[in-house]
């Protein structure tokens, strides 16, 4: 089997990021057969249509376009911003979807992991994130589910996952999401 390449999308720019801690630690489950990689979001200005109808078109969209292009599937990991998907990451699937008719996100495998220090998990951000997913084309993986709750009692101050049970998880939830991938792509 040749390699997949799965794009990590991190819905926060925070330094300190849980999300990103997350996102480090799937990074380093990569293997001959799945990679695993965060690909940047930060940099793509406010999605415009008339950057695509009347250009110029930023380097930043062509880089992002083009890099989600190569990609055989994705996994979203993200909090919650008020009850929502946060915008950096709601507007790379916008960027990610224009001009009309090139959408870079369809017909591939995806999976949603939300997480937040409160007790919810980040619920709203993850089932509003799944209903564009589904718009856009994206298969996202059904179960296992994934709402990290109080995820900052299981992460340090140096970004390290203190919880033997949450690195369980994350591996478990990779190893279902490369099923899934395989299930989508047979
Ligand atoms: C603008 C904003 C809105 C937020 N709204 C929510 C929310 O609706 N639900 C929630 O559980 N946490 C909410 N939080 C708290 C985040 O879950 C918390 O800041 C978290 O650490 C952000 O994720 P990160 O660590 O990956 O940056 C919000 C934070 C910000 C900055």
């Amino acid at each position: 089997m040749s390699e997949k390449k799965i794009g990590l999308f991190v819905g926060s720019l925070r330094k300190g990021s849980y999300s990103k801690v997350l996102a480090h630690f799937i990074e380093g489950l990569s293997s001959e057969v799945f990679s695993y990689k965060m690909i940047e979001i930060g940099d793509l200005p406010l999605y415009n249509q008339d950057f695509d109808d009347h250009g110029p078109v930023p380097d930043s969209y062509t880089r992002f376009r083009d890099a989600v292009k190569l990609l055989d599937g994705f996994i979203f990991i993200t909090p919650e911003y008020n009850r929502s998907v946060p915008a950096v990451l709601k507007n790379a699937l916008d960027v990610g979807s224009r001009p009309y008719g090139h959408s870079v996100w369809s017909s591939k495998p995806g999976a949603i992991i939300s997480d937040s220090p409160g007790i919810y998990g980040g619920f709203g951000a993850n089932h509003h994130l799944r209903q564009s997913l589904v718009f856009l084309n994206v298969f996202p993986m059904q179960q296992p589910e994934s709402y990290l709750a109080k995820i900052n009692s299981s992460i340090n101050e140096q970004a390290e996952i203190t919880s033997d049970s949450l690195k369980d998880t994350l591996v478990s939830f990779v190893e279902a999401f490369e099923k899934w991938v395989k299930t989508v792509q047979a």
